[in-house]
């Protein structure tokens, strides 16, 4: 296996850099990343912001939703993409209930992930019931980006997972969220599974930058998860969702191809083998023509047999 250092350089994306970003009309993109070569994929592509989701704990861990995954596993991912991260801001979403429970826990919480992993800022989800801890978390030095709309930790609650803010009094619950979490300090806002005229509301009402999936385009930037992007989650896709890949046929075509050369004795060739060096394998050769009676472990061996399956038989 290679692994090759950093080699661009770049322009480092801070919390003042997506005020910018708003300010210029300049939209920002955001995708997921759970290890570290997505992390450098995406980063050397020149995505702005990086985000370890939760969503981990679906695409990468296999769980049924995000409520399962704990701060620890969230910790080990942040750790691996940080260190593929050189330019993009790194976001990492605290998982439920790392902050719902005990408001200095949730500080604590994400002051591990700011010390212990490297992350830039911290992701909650919530509206005005989080303002009170959202300062909290800014008062210990830590950014934070909001999230509202469809939040997906509140699946149990809202008993799916819905488009929010359909009505009146939906878009109004949404708009007070959204006030409440800029005037609170968030870097950001995401704002998930609104209708577009909503989200174009809040882009235009408030000064933090709106971050929208399955929010329509007037948002000041936009998130995807990786696997989605790529066709590497298994089901069925949401609405949002455009797939600019298909790494799942991609990566299941070279697994069959791997198999298929292996069963058919085509991998690995002579030139993807290490050799003696000439002078040892004269030696070898002469001792293996010519076994000295006391090495009897320069013996030939007998010859290891294989059946149509590409299954070892027993030998002669
Ligand atoms: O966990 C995640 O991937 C997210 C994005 C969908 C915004 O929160």
């Amino acid at each position: 296996m290679s692994v090759t250092a950093f080699s661009h350089t770049g322009h480092k994306i801070t919390t003042a850099s997506l005020r910018d970003h708003k300010l210029r009309h300049e939209p920002i993109t955001c995708l997921t990343a759970y290890d570290y070569s997505a992390a450098r994929i995406v980063d050397e592509a020149g995505i702005e912001m990086v985000l370890v989701g939760d969503s981990l704990a679906q695409t990468v861990l296999g769980y049924e939703n995000t409520l399962s995954v704990t701060m620890d596993e969230m910790l080990h991912h942040v750790k691996a993409v940080r260190r593929g991260v050189k330019n993009a801001l790194l976001m990492a979403d605290m998982p439920f209930a790392s902050y719902q429970i005990d408001p200095l826990d949730a500080v604590r919480n994400a002051a591990r992930f700011v010390k212990e992993a490297g992350a830039e800022v911290v992701k909650i989800e919530g509206g005005e019931k989080r303002v009170d801890l959202i300062r909290r978390i800014i008062n210990a030095e830590i950014p934070v980006a909001g999230h509202i709309g469809l939040t997906p930790q509140s699946v149990n609650v809202v008993g799916g997972y819905k488009v929010q803010g359909k009505d009146l009094s939906g878009i109004e619950q949404i708009r007070r969220d959204a006030d409440a979490l800029d005037r609170a300090g968030v870097s950001c806002l995401f704002l998930e599974g609104v209708p577009r005229e909503v989200a174009s509301i809040i882009t235009a009402e408030v000064g933090t930058p709106t971050i929208g999936i399955g929010a329509g385009p007037d948002c000041d930037g936009q998130v995807l998860v990786f696997h989605d992007i790529l066709n590497l989650t298994f089901g069925h896709s949401a609405k949002f969702v455009r797939r600019y890949g298909d790494a799942a046929t991609l990566i299941t075509a070279a697994v069959q191809a791997f198999r298929a050369d292996v069963k058919s004795h085509q991998y690995p060739s002579d030139e993807e083998s290490y050799h003696l060096p000439k002078e040892t394998k004269a030696s070898l050769d002469s001792l293996l023509a010519n076994p000295p009676t006391r090495y009897s472990s320069w013996q030939v061996l007998p010859t290891r047999k294989v059946n149509g399956n590409g299954d070892h038989i027993a030998a002669d």
